[in-house]
């Protein structure tokens, strides 16, 4: 979800009053200009710093015809229409779209007769990030697997008939309305398989699952069990019906995925200010100002009757795909904030690492170590990597320097006195442990994800147009930052099979400021970037077998006609930086989830609520992606991109 827009219409369920960091400690950063280490020493040592501002597009477009990209497809303009677009000799094939149906007894997609019923058996709204996990488990098939795929959020105005445009939309629904949209968030699990060259669901499926806001689901880990996650529907605290607001996640090293639980803040209401807890939901966004009616259709959202009701949301949540039977788990121990992703990695030592990043203007990047080891031999048993390790939060010094402090009970702050008994009340309110650790504020963390080929852990951070000239650091070197940038994570050790992703320190470096070279201020490429190869607003990444990074954008400059899309670049030697256009959403629509099959000959993308600009509605939407068919609105859909007649994508 991308809280950038300013427009009550755009992306809806944030406004402007919404538009705000919620984060009181992102005041006085570092201050002192940037400039210096914006000759960036990656850039510069690879002997690329670019002076875009300087050069003519014209000319880096010639230099890009010669340029020194790994990459060999024709980049694609920029544009912006009804449709998607991908390079020459490549197709996109549409796999599955909002309300395609999963269960053999789903009914077929209506969009005039949308029932909870129906949509908890159909493929999700909105998807988000999307995993690969080959068939059979722990094989490394390319043409048959389960895709696991996040639903992030409803756009109740593209949904449903009569509700007008916008955010607002969303606060008319009916309660049968919304109970659809309960049904349409949490996650779908899909067998899909490649036969003669085209990507198929496998229809009825044993696989086949969908999980909503209303699956039962279990709490785990030091926090499971507080009275704070106790409610009247469950005094144990630790049972709680469904995940929302899933953004971006993971896999886990055994075949499971972790599903990160973002916004959960928007779908409660109620006057959360008269609370015991008022600061703390103040901290974390909840207030009265709900983007969804559900506060006055169902207790549970409405914090007035049901207070403790958000604290079991804004967890990661791992669920086995192989086992359609098994129980979802909210793992507190990797803490409770606005979670964007969970991308894990085995360290050296054997320690399971899992990086993640809170996606709020001014808030943090974090990462979680297991204590014990992951044992390959003993797949079950890995789960509880995730309940019994260490918590720590990211200061990017600005020595280059990255300092992970850890949120332990009894450490440093984190005492009675300052509202922790526990490492329970920690991991719930993580937000202000993080405060008074002085973390430092980012421009909206999105994935936060190592990269297997080179070591480094790429941070994506989308934007941050709050971000005052006395606030800036060098990590986070722009004030307005309309475009965001994305921050390289170096763990010590001599290269990547020896990284130590443990490690209490780490050095960091700009990998690239987003923005048009030239127009933007700052904006910072690769020198041979092309006119079409820059990007605004980088959300979420994935690699490549070769290394390279593939960035999905949300929130691009559509006055500027430039749609979201998928960008590619190197990110080591003579191409590194050098982004080029690869993919272009339909209008309104942004890129999620790139993930790649372990060929590296499929790329899946998640294209989230196409349709989504202002004044779209259920009867007039601004595209009518992916079916184009009169009375059918817009659908969001994971979309296959294959080379035709096979080969890696991206060459
Ligand atoms: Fe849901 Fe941070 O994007
Ligand atoms: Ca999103
Ligand atoms: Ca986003
Ligand atoms: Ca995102």
């Amino acid at each position: 979800m991308d809280e950038r827009h300013t427009t009550a219409e755009a992306h809806l369920p944030i406004d402007a009053s919404e538009d705000v960091g919620v984060n009181p400690s992102s005041a006085p950063s570092i201050g002192q200009l940037i400039e210096r280490r914006l000759a960036l020493k990656g850039l510069a040592a690879a002997g690329v710093l670019g002076a875009l501002a300087s050069m003519p597009l014209g000319r880096q477009a010639m230099a890009q015809a010669a340029g020194p990209s790994s990459l060999a497809f024709k980049e694609i303009p920029h544009s912006l229409d009804t449709t998607d677009h991908v390079p020459e000799g490549y197709e996109r094939q549409v796999m599955v779209r909002w309300g395609d149906r999963l269960a053999a007894d789903a009914p077929a997609f209506d969009p005039a007769k949308l029932t909870a019923a129906g949509q908890v058996k159909q493929f999700g709204y909105n998807c988000d990030f999307i995993g690969y996990l080959p068939l059979p488990r722990g094989s490394q098939n390319s043409a048959h697997g389960l895709l696991v795929v996040n639903h992030e959020y409803t756009n109740s105005n593209l949904m449903f008939a009569g509700l007008g445009s916008g955010r607002t939309a969303n606060l008319k629904t009916s309660k049968e309305q919304a109970k659809v949209e309960l049904a349409a968030h949490g996650v779908s699990i899909v067998e899909i398989k490649r036969v003669k060259g085209r990507w198929q669901v496998v229809a009825n499926s044993k696989y086949n699952r969908r999980i909503t806001g209303q699956t039962p689901m279990r709490l785990s880990g030091p926090a499971a069990g507080h009275a704070k996650l106790k409610t009247s529907a469950d005094p144990t605290g630790t049972r709680v019906l469904g995940t929302l607001n899933n953004c971006a996640g993971g896999v886990t090293p055994w075949g499971t995925l972790l599903t990160a639980e973002e916004n959960f803040n928007g779908y409660f209401g109620g006057d959360a200010a008269k609370l015991p807890e008022a600061e703390a939901y103040k901290r974390y966004g909840i207030s009265q100002n709900s983007w969804y009616g559900w506060a006055s259709h169902f207790d549970r959202f409405n914090v007035e009757k049901e207070p403790n009701e958000p604290h079991r949301f804004g967890w990661v949540v791992e669920i086995d795909p192989y086992e359609p039977a098994s129980t979802p788990v909210k793992h507190t121990g990797l803490g409770r904030f606005k979670h964007e992703g969970a991308h894990s990695i085995v360290n050296k030592d054997g320690r399971l690492v899992v990086y993640q990043g809170d996606d709020q203007r001014f808030d943090y990047v974090y990462k979680y170590v297991s204590a014990a080891k992951y044992d390959a031999a003993n797949p079950a048993a890995n789960s509880r990597l995730l309940d019994e390790g260490t918590l720590f939060v990211a200061q990017f010094a600005d020595d280059g320097k990255v300092i992970w402090m850890p949120l332990v009970h009894g450490q440093g702050p984190l005492i009675s006195e300052n509202g922790f008994a526990s490492q329970a009340d920690i991991l719930i309110n993580t937000r202000k442990a993080a405060d008074l650790l002085k973390a430092t504020p980012m421009d909206r963390p999105e994935d936060v994800e190592p990269n297997p080929v080179n070591g480094r852990v790429y941070v994506t951070l989308t934007n941050n147009a709050e971000r005052k000239t006395d606030q800036v650091n060098k990590a986070n070197p722009r004030a307005a930052n309309a475009h965001g940038h994305v921050v390289e994570i170096i763990p010590p050790g001599n290269g990547p099979a020896d990284m130590d992703h443990a490690a209490t320190e780490a050095r960091w470096d700009i990998f690239l400021l987003a923005g048009k070279p030239g127009v933007d201020a700052g904006a910072r490429y690769h020198r041979a970037t092309s006119e079409h190869g820059w990007l605004s607003c980088p959300d979420n990444c994935a690699f490549d077998a070769k290394g390279r990074i593939w960035i999905a954008t949300d929130g691009a400059p559509t006055a500027a006609d430039v749609a979201d899309g998928l960008y590619a670049a190197d990110t080591t030697g003579k191409g590194r930086a050098l982004t080029r256009l690869f993919y272009q959403a339909p209008t309104g629509a942004e890129v999620c989830g790139p993930c790649f099959t372990p060929d590296g000959k499929t790329v899946f993308l998640a294209i989230q609520h196409p349709g989504e600009d202002p004044g779209s509605t259920f009867e007039t939407p601004s595209t009518r992606w992916p079916d184009f068919k009169p009375g059918m609105p817009p659908r969001p859909s994971v979309v296959a991109v294959v080379r035709k007649g096979g080969g890696e994508i991206g060459g």
